[in-house]
C-alpha cells in the first residue's frame, strides 16, 4: 500500500464558526447522538490525526469508545484502536499526555531540529518521524500510505484543518454545526485565513446534510468544486442545507431549497448511523464525557468536551 489515504476532516463548530471558545475548559458543541457518529467514524478509520495544540489543550486519548465497534475491528483483523497521529514542529509534547498512555499505536510527525529531543523525551511512548526541515504534509500522507493507512480521520484543530484544505489535501469534510454562539473573534475557527483552492468564487460539492440530535451535519467534498463561472442554477444542487440564494442569483427560477442531494436523509431525520435510539449514551447530559472518555481504559477526564 503506497497511495495516500482518503483524508476526512471532522469537526464540530458553533453557529458562528468556532471550534472552541477561549476559556480554560473545552467547549461543549455536540450532543450524545453526534458523539456516536464520531465514534463510528473513528472505528472506520485506520488513523486519527490531531495537531499538537489540540493534544495539549484537550489532552484527548482518541480512542474508539464503543466496545462493540472495537470488537468488530478486531474481527476484521484490525487493532482495537486506530493509529494515533500528531504533528508538532516545536516538539513541545509532554510525556504525561493521556494519548501516549492509552490504546493504539502512536506516531508523531515533526521536523529535523526537534526530532531527536522529542524521541528522547517520549522514549518508547510513540514513534517519532521527521518530514525534514519543515512539516511536509505530502510526505506525511505518503508515509501514512506506506504504513497501510487508507482512511485518515483528522480531528483538528484550526491550523491543521486550514493547511489541509488550503493544500487541496482533504477529500471529505464532515462538519457538525451546533446551535451555539461563541461570539469571540479570538476563538479558534474550523478554518482560518488562507488562499483556498479556487478562491471564494469556487463552491465545494455538498454531499448531504443530516440532522443529528440538535446539530446539523454537513458532508462536503472539498476537491469536487464547481467552476468559477458555473451558472447559479447549476451550483444550487442541494437544497436541504443550502442557503437562500442571492436575490439576483436564480434567473432560471431555481427554488431557494434546490434539489435534495443523493443519499441525503429525509427532512428532519437523524443520520443513518446516529439515530438517538441507537446511541449508547442517549441520556448523557451536555457536559458528559466524550466518546473517547467512555472507553473503559481509564476514567473520565475533568472538563471534557465531546468531539
Ligand atoms: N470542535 C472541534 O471539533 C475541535 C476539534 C479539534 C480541536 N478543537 C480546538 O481547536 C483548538 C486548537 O486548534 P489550533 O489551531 O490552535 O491547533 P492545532 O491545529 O490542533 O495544532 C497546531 C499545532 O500543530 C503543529 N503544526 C501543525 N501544522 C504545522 C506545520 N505546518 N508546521 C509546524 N507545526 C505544525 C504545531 O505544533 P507545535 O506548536 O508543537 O509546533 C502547531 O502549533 C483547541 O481549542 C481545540 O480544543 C476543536
Amino acid at each position: 500500500m503506497t497511495g495516500r489515504p482518503h483524508v476526512l476532516l471532522s469537526a464540530a463548530v458553533s453557529l458562528d464558526g468556532h471550534l472552541d471558545d477561549t476559556g480554560p475548559d473545552r467547549l461543549m458543541l455536540s450532543g450524545p447522538e453526534d458523539f456516536e457518529r464520531v465514534d463510528a467514524l473513528r472505528a472506520d478509520s485506520d488513523a486519527i490525526l490531531v495537531g499538537a495544540n489540540t493534544l495539549r489543550s484537550d489532552d484527548s486519548r482518541l480512542l474508539v469508545a464503543s466496545a462493540e465497534r472495537r470488537a468488530e475491528r478486531v474481527r476484521r483483523g484490525l487493532p482495537e484502536h486506530p493509529l494515533k497521529v500528531t504533528v508538532t514542529a516545536s516538539g513541545g509534547l509532554a510525556s504525561h499526555l493521556r494519548l501516549w498512555h492509552s490504546g493504539g499505536d502512536k506516531l508523531v510527525f515533526t521536523v529535523d531540529a526537534t526530532a531527536d529531543a522529542l524521541r528522547d523525551r517520549l522514549g518508547g511512548l510513540a514513534e517519532v518521524v521527521s518530514t525534514g526541515p519543515v512539516i511536509d504534509w505530502g510526505a506525511l500522507l505518503d508515509e501514512l500510505g506506506r504504513r497501510g493507512v487508507r482512511r485518515l480521520m483528522v480531528e483538528g484543530g484550526q491550523t491543521v484543518h486550514t493547511q489541509l484544505v488550503a493544500g487541496d489535501l482533504a477529500d471529505e469534510i464532515q462538519l457538525a454545526v451546533a446551535p451555539v454562539l461563541v461570539g469571540d473573534a479570538a476563538a479558534p475557527r474550523f478554518l482560518g485565513t488562507a488562499e483556498y483552492p479556487g478562491g471564494p468564487a469556487s463552491r465545494m460539492r455538498l454531499l448531504g446534510a443530516d440532522v443529528v440530535g440538535d446539530v446539523v451535519l454537513l458532508r462536503l467534498a472539498p476537491k469536487d468544486r464547481e467552476p468559477e463561472d458555473a451558472a447559479p442554477e447549476d451550483v444550487l444542487r442541494t437544497g436541504d442545507a443550502g442557503g437562500v440564494p442571492p436575490e439576483d442569483a436564480a434567473p432560471g427560477g431555481a427554488a431557494p431549497g434546490g434539489v435534495p442531494s443523493e443519499g441525503a436523509a429525509p427532512e428532519g431525520s437523524a443520520s443513518g448511523d446516529a439515530a438517538p435510539e441507537d446511541t449508547a449514551s442517549g441520556d448523557a447530559a451536555p457536559d458528559d464525557p466524550s466518546p473517547e472518555d467512555d472507553a473503559p481504559t481509564d476514567g473520565p477526564p475533568e472538563g471534557s468536551r465531546p468531539r
